[in-house]
């Protein structure tokens, strides 16, 4: 039975959704909690035809028979929280620390009207830099103080914190990418919190100690959304030709795109304490790759690609996805088992 947190090892949109997706369906938790910073997140999860996207509830919700639990350090718009519990009907399983930080929409509208988090950062405009400024001066609400939340609220590190005395599994899952972050990013490039692992634990609640696995996803052409330095880059041309478009889940922004970089790779696995990485998007290296889930059916050129990453990363490759869907994904985490 393990504690496992999921982190972004790039820029955010690695595919953490569908990677925690996959974790829940084979390890089967009891709580799957998310940590990050709050609905400037967007999970795509896509399960057969049908294709989700998540903003506040954790993206383990496919998996059906875990609590889904927001920890206290993210950041609470109610307004997508519960559209999202109306549309998913999780309103039963869904919890919410006492202590979350709320948005307001003044916050969203301070995110909207200031040029520089608007223009100079390409922030998402969903109130998080100016809630989280709040918070920090200590003028914030918390979901205790809100009615409407009165229903989901928990005290989500005890929750959690109590199944894995129980030696049950859980899922940790974080937000965003390692070079948004507020600490290793590319300031001031950066979201308004920190992104990795160690964060993500402070923010439901779980000490180091207790920790398993961190699993840190990257994807093979790294996308970043919004402003901000990007050193393997693409020209919009090339990445077009190698038909590598993509386009944001919250602002429908189109994302930029670039090369596999290595040495982001190696610091922000250490940074992240990786112990397994996943890759993502192995298909867009070889198109022949697509919906492939045995190893040994990856194209020489793929596993060309994997050998070279598990040389930057320092860490073994566990999970391999080709493609969107769940079930699309190589999973070699047996063999690493120690
Ligand atoms: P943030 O928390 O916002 O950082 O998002 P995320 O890491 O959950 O990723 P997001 O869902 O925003 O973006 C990843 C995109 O890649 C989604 O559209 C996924 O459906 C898609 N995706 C995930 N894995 C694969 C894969 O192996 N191949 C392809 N082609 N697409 C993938
Ligand atoms: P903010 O977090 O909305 O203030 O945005 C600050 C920067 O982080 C902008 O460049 C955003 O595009 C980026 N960002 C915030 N959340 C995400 C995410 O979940 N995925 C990718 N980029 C993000
Ligand atoms: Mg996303």
């Amino acid at each position: 039975m393990t504690c496992t947190i999921i982190v972004g090892g790039f820029f955010g949109d690695e595919g953490k959704g569908k990677i925690v997706a996959h974790i829940a369906h084979q390890d089967n938790p009891t709580i799957i909690a998310r940590g990050g910073v709050g609905p400037n997140a967007g999970h795509t999860v896509q399960v057969g035809d049908r294709q989700y996207g998540v903003r506040m509830v954790p993206s383990g919700f496919v998996y059906p028979d875990a609590r889904l639990c927001i920890g206290s350090g993210v950041l609470v718009d109610p307004r997508v929280l519960l559209n999202e519990l109306d549309t998913l009907d999780a309103h039963r399983r869904c919890f919410v620390d006492f202590r979350c930080g709320i948005i307001e929409e003044e916050h969203i509208l301070r995110d909207k009207a200031s040029d520089h988090l608007r223009e100079t950062i390409g922030s998402t405009g969903t109130g998080c830099g100016p809630a989280n400024a709040d918070r920090v001066m200590r003028t914030g609400r918390l979901a205790r103080d809100l009615p409407e939340l009165q229903p989901y609220l928990l005290d989500v590190p005890a929750a959690v914190n109590a199944e894995i005395e129980n030696g049950n599994s859980v899922l940790l899952e974080g937000t965003q990418g390692f070079g948004i972050s507020l600490y290793y990013g590319t300031y001031p490039y950066v979201t308004s919190k920190d992104t990795s692992a160690s964060q993500i634990a402070a923010d439901i609640g779980v000490g180091p100690t207790v920790i398993d696995d961190v699993v840190v996803v990257f994807k093979a052409y790294p996308t970043r959304v919004g402003e901000g330095p990007f050193s393997t880059e693409m020209s919009h041309d090339e990445s077009t030709a190698l038909g590598l478009q993509e386009f944001g889940t919250v602002t429908h922004r189109e994302r930029r795109i670039g090369a596999w970089d290595g040495e982001m790779a190696r610091y922000s696995a250490m940074i992240n304490g990786c112990t397994q990485a996943a890759i993502t998007g192995i298909d867009k290296v070889d198109h022949a790759c697509a919906g492939v889930t045995e190893f040994r059916r990856l194209s020489p050129r793929a596993k060309e690609f994997l050998r070279d990453a598990e040389a930057d990363i320092g860490r073994p490759i566990t999970l391999i996805s080709t493609g969107p869907e769940l079930s699309q994904i190589i999973d070699l985490r047996a063999e690493y088992c120690t």
